[in-house]
């Protein structure tokens, strides 16, 4: 027993974003199956953390006035307390500005160096120079900056670079010798077929264009690129490369890397390849989840319709948005939230199958024992059948959770609770009570009853801790020693079971929805701008984003001669080509007044011409009275910078 060990980690999560339900996801199924695996004795080591370096944390932190540091710390503290909330009982939480973790990062990178698997080259690609930033031909649509709208340029930064062609096929070797490693098993061919078989390329692994990172040791002017710095996480948050490496050698390899499908190439190419570099065993298995999608596809912040656990967990409780992620989302599959869904499920598995069958069997226990089931018993028809499904219900939920099945473990042990509910009405213990030769029979019923719900408290221990506790209060069980505490009857002698509140209370759906719409509303207040007010009808996100709206800067500007409303005005747009306007504004502006002034152009308008000039776009211009149009001007943003 003792020598069993199991190891299972999280991603460690980006501090850049509020975290949503999707990381809830992934963090829950973790959890689960640390505490299975803790109930079945297993030395368990489970991992979670936050991954805080890189150019994308640095540009936020500036944005919002801080220090890098600063920004995560903040963060981060608010992670730890989602993760708090929702009963993850994870062993460590590394941060990867942990001061351990970066010296073990540095010494990771030695190593690998030392080997001759890093060298020196040059990255080449598209740069925005304003940005610092490298993007791909395709990112770069037109030549220019996706993040500032600015021409990007040809260029070349000096990176290291490691060697991930050298070890294309020592990885195909280890998945061949290892059908395991990848689940599901699909995520194999996809990581074969698109990434190795069409030739690896060797990795980019320093950056020299911002400081937000772990130092290359052998050249301070580099940063460690951040994939290699967060994956690490998962050996030295055992104290590889530390003084201390004594959990590194008690539970390195993982049992599990648990992620999501999105981070699979990470995780099966890239870090298995850092591992063979530096002659550390690999993980035994990578299980990649789907997603938790919304009605409308992906959660995403730019959309604002991040759904927030926190949120869910305050309405709802914790165990239930446990349950239903877990009972959700089918193994390796995508799964789909909505309130409805959600609500549903509470109603049905949890007040109606769960809740109700405890709080029957307390009060029948109380009505027709006072309390205490007596020794007298006598067994009857139906009792076998349910016993038999006990055990079987072991088996299975076992089986699905050793293969990270979650959601079946949780179907396997829902069959039993309505096999439970049915024995009731098969043995109407209400008619067994009316009759005093039938007591012991009765008791039996009722001993049964509880047997079974005790049995329910372990399997669903792992999934629901904190009801497993309140059920077993209620039957007057203490703490679950193991898991093999399942499956059996007999294991109590008898039972004096104590009333308790209704554990799962259900919801009116209807008015629920109703007051969930309600909530999510605007609010008259902070919506002065009504549609009647300005009578136009709305759009959505997806529309405005049409719109390609930048800033340029008049260059030239002379009036149109057919027209005397007309100005013709020559703008930089930030792409290098003058682009030319026709704008009515020749009334309220002179050209003297316009030129060296920065506007807003809609940049994307198909060309029109007017009085023969041929105007590529618009610029923004306000109606400010009978007779007055503005033209709105902005200062201090270079010309091509994007408007959103
Ligand atoms: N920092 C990296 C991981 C480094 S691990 C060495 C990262 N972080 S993340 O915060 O962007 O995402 C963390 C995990 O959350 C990923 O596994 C990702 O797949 C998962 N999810 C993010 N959105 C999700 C859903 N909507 N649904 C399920 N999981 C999702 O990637």
């Amino acid at each position: 027993m003792a020598d069993k060990k199991f190891y299972i980690s999280t991603p460690i999560y980006y501090p850049s974003d509020k975290l949503h339900i999707g990381h809830t996801y992934s963090t829950v199924q973790a959890d689960c199956m640390a505490r299975y695996k803790r109930f079945r004795g297993y030395d368990t080591f489970f991992l979670t953390g936050t991954d805080e370096h890189g150019q994308k944390i640095e540009d936020k932190a500036k944005e919002a006035g801080v220090t890098p540091k600063e920004y995560v710390d903040n963060i981060v503290a608010g992670i730890k307390d989602l993760w708090k909330l929702m009963n993850i009982s994870n062993d460590k939480f590394i941060r990867t500005t942990d001061e351990y973790h970066e010296k073990a990062v540095q010494k990771i990178f030695n190593i690998m160096y030392e080997k001759g698997d890093i060298y020196k080259g040059e990255y080449e690609g598209l740069y925005c120079k304003p940005c610092e930033s490298f993007w791909t031909e395709t990112q770069a649509e037109n030549g220019l900056c996706p993040d500032c709208g600015r021409p990007v340029i040809k260029a070349k930064e000096e990176s290291y670079f490691f060697k991930l062609s050298k070890y294309a096929d020592k990885l195909l070797e280890y998945y061949e010798a290892h059908p395991d490693f990848f689940a599901p098993k699909m995520r194999e061919a996809e990581m074969v077929n698109n990434f190795i078989k069409p030739g690896l390329q060797d990795l980019c692994i320093s950056r020299s264009t911002f400081k937000w990172g772990i130092q290359v040791p052998v050249n301070p002017e580099h940063v460690i690129y951040v994939w290699l710095d967060a994956l690490t996480n998962y050996i030295t948050a055992l104290g590889y490369g530390s003084e201390d490496d004594s959990l590194f050698k008690k539970f390195w390899p993982a049992d599990v890397h648990l992620i999501g499908k999105d981070i699979t190439r990470f995780h099966t190419i890239y870090w298995p390849a850092f591992l063979m570099s530096i002659d550390v065993p690999l993980p035994e298995k990578v299980y990649c989840h789907g997603w938790v999608l919304l009605e409308g596809g992906k959660m995403s912040k730019s959309k604002g319709n991040v759904v927030d656990p926190v949120k869910l967990a305050d309405r709802y409780g914790v165990d239930a948005l446990r349950y239903y992620l877990l009972r959700e989302v089918a193994y390796g599959a995508d799964g789909v939230f909505s309130n409805e869904n959600l609500i549903n499920r509470i109603n049905s598995d949890l007040a109606n199958d769960l809740g109700n069958l405890v709080s029957r069997t307390v009060a029948m226990v109380d009505k027709y024992f006072g309390g205490t089931i007596p020794a007298e018993r006598e067994a009857g028809e139906f009792d076998d059948d349910l016993k038999a499904l006990a055990a079987e219900t072991k088996v299975n939920t076992e089986k699905a959770l050793d293969n990270l099945y979650f959601s079946d473990s949780i179907a396997a042990i829902w069959k039993f609770i309505s096999r439970t509910n049915k024995y009731i009405d098969e043995t109407a213990p209400w008619t067994l009570a009316k009759d005093e030769s039938k007591k012991a029979r009765l008791a039996e019923v009722m001993y049964n009853l509880c047997e079974s719900i005790r049995i329910i408290s372990v399997l669903i221990a792992p999934a629901m801790p904190e009801t497993s506790v309140k059920i077993r209060n209620q039957l007057g069980v203490g703490e679950i020693k193991t898991w093999d505490e399942c499956g059996e009857f007999g294991k109590e002698d008898s039972y004096t079971v104590v009333k308790g509140e209704i554990i799962f209370p259900r919801i009116d759906l209807e008015k629920e929805l109703e007051e969930l719409a309600a909530q999510s509303a605007p609010k008259e207040a902070e919506n002065p701008l009504k549609e009647e007010i300005l009578g136009v009808a709305k759009i959505g996100i997806e529309d405005f984003a049409k719109v390609d709206l930048r800033v340029a800067e008049i260059k030239e500007c002379v009036p149109v001669k057919k027209a005397k409303k007309l100005l013709q005005l020559t703008l930089d747009d930030g792409t290098g080509v003058p682009r030319t306007v026709a704008s009515g504004i020749a009334k309220y502006y002179t050209p003297d007044e316009l030129i060296g002034k920065k506007i807003i152009l809609v940049s994307n308008l198909k060309p029109a011409v007017l009085c023969g000039v041929e105007s590529c776009g618009m610029i923004l211009a306000a109606d400010a009275g009978e007779d007055e149009v503005k033209v709105v001007f902005v200062d201090g943003v270079p010309a091509g910078t994007k408007i959103r």
